[in-house]
């Protein structure tokens, strides 16, 4: 069984060095561990040897390193084209994979590798690159907690590392939930930004105010969560109905201001639908009943 000072010194490969890989493998460095590192374009790996980085000549060179390897690449295909062809060394190691992709992708490759004897952890970071190593990173992983404990001493080299399920695909399900919450944060943002530079606000004065509006929406989700769980929707604060004359008066404000009224006639479409299935005297998590059914 390892301490965790064991488990601090424990040696860790890292596949891919874009902005993220070179985050992680630069967190290992500082956090002590002796790190292995390969990028197919290996120049990116020149400051990380500086620090102490061992630079490996091939895929297979990096993976014979070490028990534990972390993989970020661009994507799920480019995972494979990496790790695919080297199966017999493989075998036995522990993979935890922070590339980013849908939870299929992240089951097909939990059942490809325990064809080949590959203890999996399927990885999703929050964070940007340079928030790696503090406390404002997070790193979500499921699959065999055992994998998970042993090496999560490791794993909070890289932040606050948490453990989800079982269920391979858990991890890479909350980061697309997250990034889809991200995406429509921004866009509101941009929407806001383009009604009032049209009226001459710079963007960047109107950043301040949306923090503050949406730190309190931020409020909301978890009173909301509960309504969505229960599936009641008591209006304790506002009915659909009052939040559909709200999304009025963005359209027609955006229309004034020569904007455009793509997003807030599509927010108002769902709430249109939600008022008329009988959802106008209920709050506004009535509304996951449009999100729940399929556009298909
Ligand atoms: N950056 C972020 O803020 C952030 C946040 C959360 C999650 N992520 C996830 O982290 C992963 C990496 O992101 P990144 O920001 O580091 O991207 P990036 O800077 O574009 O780096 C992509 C990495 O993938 C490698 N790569 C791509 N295709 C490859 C292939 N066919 N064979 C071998 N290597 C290949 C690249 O190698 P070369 O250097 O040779 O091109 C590079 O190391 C992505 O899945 C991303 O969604 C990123």
């Amino acid at each position: 069984m390892k301490n965790q000072d064991d488990a601090n010194r424990t040696p860790v490969t890292v596949l891919g060095l874009g902005l993220m890989g070179q985050a992680l493998a630069g967190a290992l460095l500082r956090a002590g561990h002796p790190t292995t590192v390969w990028n197919r374009t290996a120049a990116k790996a020149g400051p990380l040897v500086a620090q102490g980085a061992r630079l490996a000549g091939s895929v297979r060179d990096a993976v014979t390193a070490g028990p534990l390897l972390i993989v970020c690449v661009s994507d799920y295909d480019a995972v494979h084209e990496l790790l695919d062809p080297l199966d017999e060394v493989l075998e036995g190691r522990t993979l935890v994979n922070l590339t980013s992709g849908t939870s299929r992708s992240a089951r097909e490759t939990a059942e490809w590798a325990a064809r080949r004897g590959v203890t999996y952890l399927d990885g999703s970071i929050m964070a940007v690159p340079e928030a790696i190593g503090t406390a404002d990173s997070v790193l979500v992983h499921s699959g065999p907690r055992p994998a998970f404990d042993l090496y999560e001493p490791t794993l909070r080299s890289l932040g606050a590392a948490m453990y989800l399920d079982a269920d391979h695909g858990l991890s890479s399900l909350h980061e697309t939930a997250v990034v889809g919450l991200m995406y429509s944060t921004l866009n509101g943002f941009l929407q806001g930004a383009a009604m009032l530079g049209a009226a001459g606000v710079n963007a960047e004065a109107f950043a301040p105010i949306a923090k503050t509006a949406t730190g309190m929406v931020v409020d909301w989700f978890a009173g909301y969560g509960r309504q969505i769980d229960d599936g009641t929707y008591p209006a304790l604060d506002a009915t659909l109905d009052t939040h559909l004359a709200a999304m009025e008066n963005v359209i027609h404000e955006s229309e004034f201001l020569g904007v455009s009224t793509d997003l807030p006639r599509f927010v108002k479409a769902l709430a249109d639908r939600s008022v008329s299935d009988g959802h106008g005297a209920d709050s506004y998590a009535a509304l996951i009943e449009q999100f729940r059914t399929s556009s298909s």
